[in-house]
């Protein structure tokens, strides 16, 4: 893990002053860190029997689609405004200023299915409670929240569901 861990790179004052970026570009592009890290993820679920990985716009695509290959389970995209062309259910959340808002198909999920909600990073945790929120709506039974990185001292732990969050590395 420290291997893995070591190859992201920190970005001091991104996106703003202050703020040390953790930017998991240069762990996606290295062929083998990609594939072991997908690897070590997807392993966890193997014969659990997801049926669907949600992935979250935009990074969250590249961790969901390649867990869901591995899987055998279907892609779920949730995607910022405007940008689905069904009809959507949308939720609004609250960041640090100001709000997001995050929308996906009504027809994604069926009730009973086992949803696996995958994403690069987890910070304060907004961003996948909306999704859990969406999910349990729709009657998804979510198997777990997924993710590569982990900002633990952020404690985005305590919006998700008890029990039910994993991240690969932690920093
Ligand atoms: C980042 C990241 C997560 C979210 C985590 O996405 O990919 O989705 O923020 O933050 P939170 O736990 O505090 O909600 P971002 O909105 O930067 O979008 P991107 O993936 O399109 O870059």
């Amino acid at each position: 893990m420290d291997e893995l861990k070591s190859i992201i790179r920190d970005i001091p004052d991104f996106p703003k002053k202050g703020i040390i970026f953790k930017d998991i570009t240069t762990l996606l592009a290295d062929a083998k860190s990609y594939q072991r890290m997908i690897d070590l993820i997807s392993h966890r679920y193997v014969g659990q029997h997801i049926d669907k990985v949600v992935g979250v716009e935009a990074r969250g695509f590249i961790i969901g689609s390649a867990l869901a290959y591995k899987l055998g389970a279907g892609v779920v995209l949730v995607r910022k405004p405007g940008k689905l062309p069904s009809e959507t259910f949308s939720k609004t959340y609250d960041l640090e200023y100001g709000t997001d808002t995050l929308e996906i198909h009504t027809d994604a999920i069926k009730p009973g299915e086992k949803i696996l909600i995958a994403d690069d990073l987890l910070a304060t945790g907004g961003t996948t409670a909306a999704v859990v929120d969406m999910v349990q709506k729709m009657g998804g039974e979510i198997v777990e929240c997924c993710f590569m990185v982990e900002l633990e001292f952020l404690d985005g732990k305590k919006r998700l569901p008890e029990g039910k969050v994993f991240s690969l590395l932690q920093f």
